[in-house]
């Protein structure tokens, strides 16, 4: 971006893709990080004089429009966030002005899998502006016309979202401080296969929690009575279980839970061993024990990764898992990053202090493919 500035923006037509993809109840934005996140790059180019034009998604809509998925919310608050007001649609930015384009999934050809489909989108976008930044971290790993293809079409650069995420992330994966402990958790192991893999190459310890544990204690043999259970991953998953012994890994699964009758902010509950769980409960929290255990992991870490809550942290009874990890990574004087939307939005929720972490990253599967060793097209087509 800094490249872009010192060439002169003013009256420029700049392009930028952000990540704007919030979590909404009706039009209300629940957690408004990414907004902020947006804001360092959007107004650098403001008070450059540039005429801003922002693309983004939100959710999934199905290639057409639907109101349901309007970025309207979302450009109501970035202009809050930004001193001045953000225009949504079709229509041109002025000098130092910003228009939020209408949410880009509502065409189908943005995640369309036909080079030309997305190329012909592309196109119709970079007759729009003289340059573009790339500032949405959270949807590098697409393959997307507004993402990667739009990079081909116009002189491009990386906004500072972009650059700071990658700079972090790479510390994770070169040049790293030992001992470096990940915490895992979130709901579906066959979200993390790829990312564990790799992981077991790199880490001294890992600490599983959150709904995937459970089929991780499946594979270690015991019963989950109704938790969350992937039993179609218990094999790959006792795989790594060998894998992390035989590479001296240190894979730590909660040793309590909370056990609920069912699945409902005011369940009944109790604590029990992970070697006993009844079979009418489900498990939706690490356990007091299970919550010192994974602190005293963490104690000594020189580097952590924190991706995914460690229980159901939207209901009060169950986000002290996800709280205590939180809080002994605040504790922690290492370099500490917390990927994931869900993460992030727990630490805000919970009302932790952000500046507690070395750096939340806006990216979930972002993140985590980056830890994966995977290539972001969004982050290649920059290089390129
Ligand atoms: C995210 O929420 O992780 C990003 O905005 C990407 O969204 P997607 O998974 O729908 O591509």
């Amino acid at each position: 971006l800094d490249d872009l500035l010192s060439e002169g923006v003013s009256g420029r037509r700049v392009l930028v893709r952000a990540d704007l993809n919030v979590p909404l109840d009706g039009d209300r934005i629940t957690d408004d990080g990414r907004v902020r996140a947006s804001v360092p790059t959007i107004k650098a180019l403001v008070d450059a004089g540039a005429r801003v034009l922002v693309a983004a998604h939100l959710g999934r809509p199905k290639g057409e429009p639907d109101p349901k998925f309007s970025l309207a919310p979302v450009a109501v608050r970035l202009g809050e966030l930004l001193g001045t007001p953000v225009g949504i649609g079709t229509g041109t930015a002025g000098d130092g002005t910003v228009v939020l384009l209408e949410n880009i999934r509502f065409d189908a050809r943005e995640t369309s899998k036909d080079d030309a489909e997305r190329a012909a989108l592309a196109d119709e976008l970079a007759a729009k502006a003289d340059a573009f930044v790339s500032d949405g971290f959270g949807v590098v790993h697409r393959k997307q016309a507004s993402v990667y293809d739009v990079a081909k079409k116009l002189p491009h650069y990386a906004g500072r979202l972009v650059l700071a995420e990658v700079e972090v992330l790479r510390k994770l994966t070169d040049d790293l401080r030992r001992p470096y402990v990940v915490a895992l958790g979130g709901s579906k192991v066959s979200d993390k296969l790829g990312v564990i893999k790799n992981l077991l190459t790199k880490v001294d310890r890992l600490l599983i929690g959150g709904g995937m544990a459970y089929t991780f204690l499946k594979a270690q043999g015991h019963e989950v009575g109704g938790s969350l259970l992937q039993e179609d991953q218990v094999e790959q998953v006792a795989g790594f279980l060998k894998e992390a012994e035989e590479r001296g890994v240190e894979l730590v699964l909660p040793v309590d839970v909370l056990a609920a009758t069912d699945f409902a902010p005011d369940a009944e509950h109790e604590v029990v061993a992970t070697d006993a769980i009844p079979a009418d409960r489900q498990g939706l929290d690490i356990g007091p024990a299970t919550r010192e255990l994974f602190a005293s992991k963490l104690a000594d870490a020189k580097t952590v990764f924190w991706n995914g809550p460690m229980g159901v942290f939207e209901f009060e009874a169950f986000a002290g898992g996800t709280r205590a990890v939180a809080e002994a990574l605040v504790k922690s004087d290492a370099f500490t990053v917390v990927g994931g939307g869900d993460s992030a939005a727990a630490v805000r929720a919970l009302g932790l202090p952000e500046d507690g972490f070395s750096h939340i990253s806006t990216g979930g599967g972002a993140s985590l493919e980056f830890l994966e060793g995977k290539e972001l097209p969004g982050v290649k087509v920059l290089e390129d």
